[in-house]
């Protein structure tokens, strides 16, 4: 049987993919790894073992693999687009430094290594519609900077070590259970929350501006299937476009207001995460994931909408 140690377990992507991980392999087998201060708790805590496991401390990390017998990391611990820029030194340190801790303890105990890349590894000078797997990578961001890093030293530990090093580019991740923080692709979640509350939605990015998006539980199958497959199929191996749905802000807005027609948007851009969302593909090609490991999304824009109005209805009562 299979352990897996999730870094980052109390994060946006960390939260859900910890459980639907346990529910896979059994709870047993999945240890929520978290820094103190973001302490699992309620199903996180009780549904299986946690552990400290800070990535800037590659000593720890080798401590919890050990005591586990982790046989796979899901390396989860990074800063989102925004804050990142604010604090480039922090992203860098836990972004690279950590990956590098990482990569040093899985190849020292065998272990397969999942860390999510993003469209934010693309810049102003790649092609922005049906962005092509290999293409220009030139982001002119700390994040961009740190993703692109991430799948270089993840392929190079790869090829030179025979690590089994596996990514995905996420879209803007959506979801109803753990709020992202400080991402460019942030206002597709907040809009949900201001449509549920009955408020209105300040939108900080422009009219026309598409970014590609996903619904949480496609981004938790795309990450556990890339780490099931077949290993003689792929090609690439950091990291795999994967798309679901590519909308503007003005999109969005009128799906909820299928479901809620009172439902009201202004502008007020903010020019920090215009730039970096202008900078980002309106839309990515992910047939190399379809062919390669079978990639497909489940859930288009009209899906998540109606299941993200009703579960967040549901959770803010
Ligand atoms: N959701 C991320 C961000 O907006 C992009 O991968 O920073």
């Amino acid at each position: 049987m299979k352990n897996i140690l999730v870094i980052g377990s109390t994060g946006q992507i960390g939260s859900e993919l910890t459980t639907e991980l346990r529910r896979t392999y059994g709870g047993d087998h999945v240890v929520a790894g978290y820094i103190p201060g973001a302490e699992p708790k309620g199903e996180l805590a009780a549904g299986g073992p946690s552990a400290i496991a800070d990535v800037t401390s590659g000593e720890q990390l080798a401590e919890v693999v050990k005591k586990y017998q982790i046989d796979a990391i899901y390396n989860l611990a990074a800063l989102l687009s925004v804050v990142a820029e604010q604090k480039p030194r922090l992203a860098w340190k836990i972004g690279i430094d950590g990956l590098w801790n990482v990569l040093e303890v899985a190849r020292e105990n065998k272990c397969a290594v999942f860390t999510p890349s993003s469209i934010g590894s693309f810049g102003p000078s790649t092609p922005h519609e049906l962005t092509p797997q290999d293409t220009v990578q030139r982001p002119k961001t700390i994040y961009g900077v740190s993703k692109v890093t991430t799948e270089l030293l993840s392929d190079y530990y790869y090829l030179k070590y025979g690590v089994d090093t596996r990514s995905v580019r996420f879209p803007g991740l959506i979801s109803y259970v753990t709020p992202p923080g400080g991402g460019t692709t942030d206002y597709a979640v907040d809009i949900f929350y201001a449509a549920v509350r009955g408020e209105k939605f300040i939108c900080p990015i422009a009219k026309g501006t598409r970014m590609d998006m996903m619904y949480m539980p496609d981004g938790l199958r795309a990450a556990i299937e890339l780490m099931e497959a077949n290993p003689d199929k792929l090609i690439h191996r950091n990291g795999f476009n994967v798309t679901a749905m590519s909308f503007p802000p003005e999109k969005i807005y009128a799906e909820i207001r299928k479901w809620k027609p009172d439902f009201k948007m202004e502008y007020q851009v903010d020019p920090l995460k215009q730039a970096i969302a202008e900078s980002w593909p309106d839309s990515l090609d992910d047939s190399a994931a379809r062919e390669e490991w079978g990639w497909r999304p489940n859930f288009g824009i009209g899906a998540m909408t109606r299941d993200m109005l009703e579960k967040l209805t549901e959770k803010l009562g």
